[in-house]
């Protein structure tokens, strides 16, 4: 029989002293959900972890033990609502993923980079864009998070904020002496001083920077910057007046409007879902 299959579940395996608490308590050992009351049914479920947050891990050789464990008396895979996040109203606007799904540093990180953005009196276009620039980091993947975000977005924002959104990821990594934008300090604490960003995001930036809307962009990453600083919350009702003027909320909510993007919403809505 493969290893896939007969793998014992990441927590029996992970030596507890080497994991902290809260990965422990929160990230491996809760992907079987016990039953919390008669509301739930009394059914244990099974999250299975999406392929892409696992390979690479020692979580990739578990999913047949989660298979397994799913077909046990009384226990299912997780489908629908997960009692253990907050239910989201039927028709979701961009707060309520905010203020419901989101990181809370993310979303943080987002809202500050959006005020400082405001503060320094800049287009409400850049605005929005630093409002939504890490979305896809706060509630869906990191990789290649200027793209993910930026599809996520494109139906409700206008073109130029969806473009500056993709094209931050890659801007990031360059510096623009002439708007005093260096190689942020963080990624070499992130990445190494040896990193360096892969031809195809060199060539990314290097088409941004000759596109009429490359200071839209430029901008989100000089916002980005000044904007890690977790003593501060910004309230999201802060900024609804611009969500108002440049986000197009779908009457049917976000994940239920038939977008070529709900898929997406729908998944930070129901992220454990198992298909
Ligand atoms: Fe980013
Ligand atoms: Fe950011």
């Amino acid at each position: 029989m493969p290893d896939s299959l007969t793998a014992p579940p990441p927590t029996t395996e992970v030596p507890p002293a080497e994991l902290p608490a809260s990965l422990r308590e929160a990230g491996l050992a809760n992907w079987i959900r016990e039953p919390l009351d008669d509301a739930v049914d009394r059914t244990r479920r099974v999250i299975v972890p999406p392929a892409a947050a696992t390979m690479g891990t020692p979580l990739r050789e578990c999913q047949g033990a989660l298979m397994a464990e799913a077909r046990r008396p009384d226990t299912i895979f997780m489908m629908g609502d997960n009692p253990a996040l907050p239910p989201m109203p039927e028709r979701p606007a961009l707060k309520d993923f905010f203020q419901l799904r989101l990181s809370t540093i993310g979303a943080n990180h987002m809202l500050q980079s959006a005020r400082v953005a405001r503060e320094n009196g800049l287009d409400e276009k850049v605005v929005m864009a630093c409002l939504l620039h890490d979305i896809a980091i706060a509630g869906l993947l990191s990789a290649n998070h200027g793209h993910w975000g930026a599809q996520m977005v494109a139906p409700y924002v206008d073109e130029e904020v969806a473009w500056a959104i993709e094209k931050h990821e890659a801007l990031r990594y360059f510096p623009d002496e002439s708007v005093g934008y260096t190689y942020p300090h963080a990624y070499i604490e992130y990445f190494g001083p040896d990193y360096c960003p892969p031809d195809y995001i060199r060539r990314e930036y290097e088409a941004a920077r000759r596109h009429r809307w490359y200071m839209t962009s430029r901008l989100i990453t000089i916002n980005d910057i000044y904007s890690f600083d977790p003593g501060v919350v910004v309230d999201f009702s802060e900024l609804e007046d611009l969500v108002g003027r440049n986000f197009r909320q779908p009457a049917e909510g976000l994940g239920f409007d038939g977008s070529p993007v709900a898929h997406m919403w729908r998944t930070m809505i129901w992220p454990n879902n198992f298909l």
